[in-house]
């Protein structure tokens, strides 16, 4: 197999090496283009750029494989532990027992937030984003813990993992609360991490939320399976952030905000959106399938279909059978969850979308499981903060671990007025 690549261009030829990854993806490596050529490449939305080697997570979208640190992820899924997920995910490998305990340890410690913290969330309007509030409280958290701007060793690491991981939860669970009214309720040293997250939800000071296992199982499964999907949008923006050497909690926050936009984490929102609009327009599953099938309706089936994952998603196929026993456990009957279902069937036996290979994906079903555990919509991306937070802190690590990264500066083809004088703005017509 050839190891290198020609250019020609104006009457010379260059040639760039091929870059071959451990399962075999082969680029094309140019840092030498510019020098050598003055040319630059073009490729917006980066979808034919590589920005880096990683060691972390491994897609294959044709063939619906998802490998973190090179175990495939119906593996992880086996024994839902999103903290263990966690854990190797930052780490490169499986933790071993002391490293798991030592490591739950550290989360059970640094559940609480430093209480003037909990006035920050009084400075919002009770109609602020959840996304933006969470956002604001990691730099804000941040600010408390300022020992950690710089990092100096894995266990320097491993503690800033903890508090973020473990924090991130109660800063959710207090944003749901503040803008309910409720009051704040601490974690419980004695629950597991899904557990907890749950209690300071959904506890009240008189009475305590005892989290379903099926539940508690589902949002594990949730969580591990949105906790990294290699050089996404938020990711890539955290990568970018922490290549000027910003601190973790800044970085973190960034990709708060990349995830805060509707064509990144907000896709199960719309599947909510649209089983509402189904439920109040008085339309039947069946009615809304055909309108998602006519191209003049400009409808699709919200949930269905994957830019990535061309055959199944892996993660659907996992949270589809989560759904079933979470839904079974609760005796759900929810007339939003019970279009969903509709919908799922239907959309399944129909050749428009068994043709197109347009399967439900891993928002149709994590949007679904989330209602039906009283997750409310508006909290479904900071839900999806929790999973992702230990990818951007692998990617922010395994960056930052590197010594030979560089700040990120993409170039640009200039396309604007040329040749223009500055007129002095007495000179200028009035309008
Ligand atoms: N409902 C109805 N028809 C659909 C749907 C859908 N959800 N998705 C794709 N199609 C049809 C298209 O009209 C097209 O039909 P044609 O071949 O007759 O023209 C065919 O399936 C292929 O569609 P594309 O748009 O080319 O598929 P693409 O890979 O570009 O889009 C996408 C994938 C954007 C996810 C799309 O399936 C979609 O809009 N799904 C609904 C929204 C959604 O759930 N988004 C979140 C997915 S998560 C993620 O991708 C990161």
């Amino acid at each position: 197999m050839a190891d290198s690549v020609e250019l020609h261009y104006d009457g010379k030829s260059y040639s760039y090496p091929l870059v071959t990854g451990t399962e075999n993806e082969r680029g094309i490596d140019i840092s030498r283009l510019r020098a050598e050529t003055g040319l630059i490449t073009l490729d917006p939305g980066y979808g034919n750029t590589g920005a880096c080697k990683s060691a972390i997570t491994y897609i294959d979208g044709e063939k619906g494989i998802l490998h973190y640190r090179g175990i495939p992820i119906e593996q992880f899924a086996e024994h839902p532990d999103f903290i263990e997920v966690a854990w190797t995910l930052i780490f490169g490998r499986l933790p071993d027992q002391n490293e798991r305990a030592r490591f739950s340890a550290r989360l059970t410690a640094n559940a609480h937030l430093h209480e003037a913290m909990k006035h920050a969330f009084d400075a919002f309007p009770v109609s602020a984003p959840p996304m933006a509030v969470t956002s604001a409280m990691i730099n804000t958290l941040g600010c408390f813990h300022s020992e950690f701007y710089s990092l100096a060793d894995e266990m320097q690491f491993e503690e800033v993992a903890a508090r973020l991981i473990s924090k991130i939860r109660t800063i959710a669970a207090f944003t749901y609360r503040r803008f309910r009214g409720m009051p704040y309720i601490y974690a419980d040293s004695k629950l597991r991490y899904c557990a907890n997250l749950l209690h300071m939800m959904f506890s009240m000071p008189y009475e305590q939320h005892v989290a379903d296992p099926a539940v508690e199982d589902a949002l594990n499964l949730i969580f591990l399976l949105h906790a990294d999907h290699e050089q996404n949008c938020s990711t890539s923006t955290v990568r970018m952030v922490g290549s000027s050497k910003a601190n973790l909690f800044a970085s973190i926050a960034s990709g708060v905000c990349a995830l805060w936009g509707p064509l990144h984490g907000g896709a199960n929102v719309e599947v909510m959106d649209m089983l509402e609009n189904i439920h109040s327009g008085g339309i039947t599953a069946e009615k809304y399938v055909e309108l998602a099938k006519n191209k003049e309706s400009h409808v699709r089936l919200m949930g269905f279909g994957h830019r990535v994952y061309k055959n199944y998603d892996p993660r659907a196929r996992i949270l589809q059978k989560a759904a079933q026993r979470v839904f079974k456990k609760l005796k759900v009957n929810d007339p939003l969850l019970n279009i969903a279902r509709k919908l799922e069937e239907l959309a399944l036996q129909d050749d428009y979308f068994v043709s197109r290979k347009l399967y439900p994906n891993v928002d149709f079903y994590s949007g679904i499981i989330l209602r039906a555990i009283g997750i409310p919509t508006d909290m479904f991306t900071v839900m999806f903060v929790i999973g992702r937070l230990p990818g951007w802190i692998a990617h922010w690590k395994e960056q930052h671990d590197d010594a030979t990264s560089k700040i990120a500066r993409p170039r640009q083809i200039y396309t604007g007025p040329v040749n223009q004088q500055y007129v002095p703005a007495k000179d200028r017509p009035v309008g």
